[in-house]
C-alpha cells in the first residue's frame, strides 16, 4: 500500500533531496547526500543595495570574515555605484557577482547556485526598492532572483530617508516580508545622510552582526538529528465520496517540517490529505487515514531522535465503510464509530532517548488538557493553542501557543507559524546539543 514509504526507505532512511528550478527541469539535483559533511565554514550571502550606507557593509565583510565565516557579495547595479565590487572581493577572497548575466566559470545557473550555498542571507543595507521587490516576489537582478530562489533565512538591514521609511508602502511591505518569516533588523534613529533627522539609519554593525551570527548558528545547529513530524489532519472515510474530518490544514507541521529540514535535521514528514506542497528537503509521506499514519509513521520512528506529532489525528472512524456512495434512502439511523490507535500515546510507551513533541489543539481549560497530556503520553513538551481564540489555530497564519513541559509553561506571544516552527525548534535544538 505504501510505495512512497518503501522508495523512502529504498533511499536510505531519511534521505536528503533537492529540487532545482524550473530553469533545471526540476531535475533531482542532491540525493542522498549526507548533510553532516557539510562545509566547516558556514557560507553567508550578503546582498548590498543602493544606499550611501553601502560603504558599511564592507566593515560587516571584515568582522565576519574574522568569524570565520565564508561571505559571498551580491550587489545591484545601484550599490556599485558606491563602492566597487573589487572592494568587497578583496574584503572576502570570494568572487562578487553584480549581474544575472556574469558568468560564474561553471555550467551552475549563478542565482540557484547562490541561493542554495546560502546558510543564511543578509541584505544590508537594503534599500526601499529591494524591500518592495521582495514583498511583491519580484526577480530582475541577481539579488532579487538569489533572494527568491533560497529557502536560507533572510535578514534585512534596512537604510532610507525617515520619510521612505515611514512611508505606509514600506511599512506594508515590512509587514508582508515579517508575516513570511524574514527577520528586520530595524534601522536606529539620527542623523541622515541626506541631513534629515530620524528613523533611517543603518542599524549598529554590532547588532546586525549579532543577529546574523545567531542566525547562522541556527542554521546548522540540528545536523545529526532525525525527525518525525505529523501534520494535516486524517480523513475517514464512510464510502468512496463521503468522510469524517477535522479542520487542520497543516500549515504549522509543514512549517516545523521545513524549520527542522532547513537548520541541517534529516527530516521525514507524514502527512495527512493538504493543499500545501511538499516542504524543501524533507521526505514526504502522503496518506489519508489515521490506520496509514500509524503504519508510516511506525516505519520511520524506530530510527528518530525526535518526534513532532502535529497532525490532527481523527480520534475515530466509521465502523463500517460502505462500498458504494450510500443512497439517500438508505441512510443509517446511526453512525457507528471505533477508536483510532493513539499514534502520540503508542510512541510514549516506547520513548526511550527520543525527544517527543505533541500538539493540544483545545477550545476549553487548554492549559489542564496540555498538562495531562504531557504526563499521560510521556512527553517533553505539549505546545498548547486554544483554538478558540481570534487569529489562532486552524488555518490562520498565525498561532497563540503556550509551551508546556515538566519544568513549568512558557506563554509566548500571538506569532507566525513560522516563528513558532522557529522556537520548537530551539528546544530541540537546546535538547539535542545535550544528549547526542
Ligand atoms: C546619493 C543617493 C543615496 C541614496 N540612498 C538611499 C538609501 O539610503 N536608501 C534607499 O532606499 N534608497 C537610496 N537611494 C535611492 C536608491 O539608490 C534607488 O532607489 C535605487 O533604484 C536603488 O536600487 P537597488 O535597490 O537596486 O539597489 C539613494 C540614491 C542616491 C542617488
Amino acid at each position: 500500500m505504501f510505495d512512497h514509504v518503501r522508495t523512502a526507505l529504498l533511499n536510505g532512511f531519511f534521505p536528503f533531496a533537492r529540487v532545482c528550478c524550473a530553469t533545471c527541469d526540476n531535475r533531482l539535483m542532491i540525493a542522498d547526500t549526507d548533510i553532516t559533511s557539510g562545509p566547516a565554514r558556514p557560507t553567508l550571502v550578503l546582498g548590498v543595495t543602493g544606499c550611501i550606507a553601502a560603504y558599511k557593509a564592507c566593515e560587516l565583510v571584515r568582522a565576519l570574515v574574522k568569524q570565520d565565516v565564508r561571505v559571498k557579495v551580491v550587489m545591484t547595479q545601484a550599490a556599485t555605484r558606491f563602492v566597487g565590487p573589487v572592494t568587497f572581493r578583496t574584503l572576502s577572497d570570494e568572487p562578487v557577482t553584480t549581474s544575472l548575466w556574469d558568468d560564474p566559470g561553471s555550467s551552475a545557473v549563478h542565482h540557484v547556485s547562490l541561493a542554495e550555498e546560502a546558510d543564511v542571507m543578509l541584505i544590508a543595507p537594503c534599500t526601499a526598492n529591494v524591500m518592495a521587490k521582495l514583498a511583491s516576489g519580484r526577480a530582475d537582478d541577481i539579488l532579487s532572483t538569489t533572494a527568491l530562489a533560497t529557502e536560507a533565512t533572510i535578514i534585512l538591514a534596512p537604510a532610507m530617508n525617515t520619510h521612505m521609511w515611514r512611508h505606509t508602502a514600506t511599512r506594508a511591505n515590512l509587514e508582508t516580508l515579517r508575516s513570511r518569516g524574514v527577520i528586520v533588523v530595524e534601522p536606529d534613529a539620527g542623523e541622515l545622510a541626506c541631513g534629515d533627522v530620524g528613523e533611517g539609519r543603518l542599524a549598529a554593525l554590532e547588532r546586525i552582526l549579532e543577529v546574523t551570527q545567531a542566525e547562522l548558528s541556527r542554521s546548522r545547529d540540528l545536523v545529526g538529528v532525525r525527525a518525525l513530524v505529523t501534520a494535516g489532519p486524517t480523513l475517514e472515510p464512510l464510502d468512496p465520496v463521503r468522510f469524517l474530518g477535522n479542520r487542520s490544514t497543516g500549515k504549522q507541521g509543514y512549517a516545523v517540517a521545513e524549520e527542522l529540514g532547513r537548520r541541517g535535521a534529516r527530516v521525514v514528514l507524514v502527512s495527512g490529505p493538504t493543499s500545501l506542497p511538499d516542504p524543501f528537503g524533507v521526505t514526504t509521506i502522503r496518506v489519508n487515514t489515521a490506520l496509514e499514519m500509524q503504519a508510516a509513521a511506525n516505519t520511520v520512528y524506530g530510527d528518530a531522535d525526535v518526534v513532532v506529532s502535529v497532525a490532527a489525528v481523527s480520534d475515530f472512524r466509521p465502523e463500517h465503510v460502505a462500498g458504494d456512495k450510500i443512497k439517500k434512502d438508505d441512510a443509517p439511523e446511526a453512525l457507528v464509530l471505533v477508536r483510532n490507535p493513539d499514534i502520540l500515546a503508542e510512541f510514549g510507551a516506547d520513548k526511550g532517548e527520543r525527544f517527543l513533541v505533541g500538539f493540544a489543539a483545545e477550545t476549553v481549560d487548554t492549559l489542564e488538557h496540555a498538562r495531562q497530556k504531557l504526563v499521560a503520553k510521556n512527553l517533553d513538551l505539549v505546545v498548547a493553542n486554544d483554538v478558540s481564540e481570534p487569529g489562532a489555530g486552524f488555518g490562520h497564519d498565525t498561532n497563540r501557543v503556550v509551551f508546556v513541559t515538566h519544568e513549568g509553561d512558557e506563554h509566548l506571544s500571538s506569532m507566525t507559524k513560522g516563528e513558532v516552527a522557529r522556537r520548537i525548534a530551539d528546544k530541540i535544538s537546546a535538547r539535542t546539543r545535550k544528549t547526542l
